[in-house]
């Protein structure tokens, strides 16, 4: 593959679970990576093979403070850079809505006065939806967001809308629910149920009857991969939701964790998080699969085994 602006690709937010992720399938494909991320190059462990690539640069600084001269010579860029955790944002919800609007905004700018990206992907997240007015949600589904995040990352999409209606940035939405697999983060509820199955604690489930769609990384790189490669033209403006499609309730994930394990502990119950009793998500992949060819490979319950044989490893 030849070096140009086409197989040159920035990252944001580089040092995370989907950043990494992406990262790695990119230069095993032959891409050149710039990936710019807030975390120090000595604490992004993550990339610890990405780092020693000589396709992948490491840009540290905040996407808040990118700039024009930032993109030069990238015509793709992956807006994941966020502060991601809705636990959190209750306790932050100013710094959430900085960090994920006001750097979306900031990236917008930078994209808008470089004139050279072709598609500034940008992953948003189930909980813009929250309180879904039909199953399975597709993407004329208005964005009803219930909690701090939801609404800090449905500001972001719609700053992304305005900028490409005012000034034809070619964004796409790439929306997602809950993304398991090795390296994922430690605060996701999936995670700290494997955990405490594997050293015999308690799972605790905050609410229960509430659902997900849950999906398996390589799923979701696969997706990010699809929309890189397409013609620019066939994706820009578009927004997609992967997943699995499957509907699944928080305390049915929970016995699935329990059962992956081969563990009896007990699973216990708290009540739920502020706005979230009502939650449903299931996502209508046809889009993706019409328009990008996206086929999800792993179901969900092999996504937790999946998942549990990396939590193992931590032991
Ligand atoms: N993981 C999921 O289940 C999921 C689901 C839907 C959407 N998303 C979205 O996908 C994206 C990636 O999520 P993730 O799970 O990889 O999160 P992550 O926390 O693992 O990665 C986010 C990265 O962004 C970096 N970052 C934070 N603020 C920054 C800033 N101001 N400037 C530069 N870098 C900054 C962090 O250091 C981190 O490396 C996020 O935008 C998140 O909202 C994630």
């Amino acid at each position: 593959m030849t070096r140009d602006s086409d197989t040159r690709v920035l990252i944001t937010g580089v040092a995370g679970f989907g950043g990494s992720s992406l990262a790695g399938a990119l230069l095993a494909q032959g891409y050149d990576v710039t990936g710019l991320d807030i975390a120090p190059p000595s604490h992004a462990g993550l990339l610890r093979r990405e780092l020693s690539d000589p396709g992948f640069h490491y840009l540290w600084k905040s996407v808040q403070d990118i700039q024009a001269k930032d993109m030069e010579g990238h015509s793709v860029v992956v807006h994941l850079a966020a502060q991601p955790d809705a636990p959190l944002a209750f306790e932050s919800p100013r710094y959430t809505v900085m960090q994920n609007i006001e750097g979306t905004v900031a990236l917008l700018e930078a994209v808008r006065q470089a004139g050279c990206v072709s598609k500034l992907m940008f992953a948003a997240s189930g909980n813009e939806i929250g309180r879904a007015l039909y199953l399975p949600i597709d993407e004329e589904h208005p964005l009803t967001p219930h909690n701090p995040y939801g609404f800090s990352k449905a500001a972001a999409e719609m700053a992304l809308w305005a900028w490409r209606l005012s000034y034809g940035v070619p964004s796409i939405v790439m929306n997602t629910g809950v993304v398991v697999g090795p390296n994922m983060r430690r605060e996701v509820f999936i995670f700290k149920w494997l955990w405490n199955a594997l050293r015999g604690q308690p799972i605790v489930v905050e609410g229960g009857k509430q659902t997900r769609d849950l999906v398996f990384i390589d799923d979701v790189v696969e997706a990010w991969m699809l929309v890189i490669r397409a013609p620019a033209e066939k994706v820009a403006g578009h927004k997609f939701f992967v997943g699995s499609g499957e509907e699944y309730t928080i305390e049915g994930l929970a016995r699935i964790c329990r059962d992956t394990i081969g563990s009896s502990v007990p699973v216990e119950h708290v009540g739920y998080r502020p706005g979230e009793e009502g939650h449903r998500e299931a996502f209508s992949v046809e889009k993706a699969r019409r328009t990008l060819g996206y086929a999800p490979k792993v179901s969900p319950v092999e996504a937790v085994a999946l998942t549990a044989e990396w939590v193992r490893s931590l032991l």
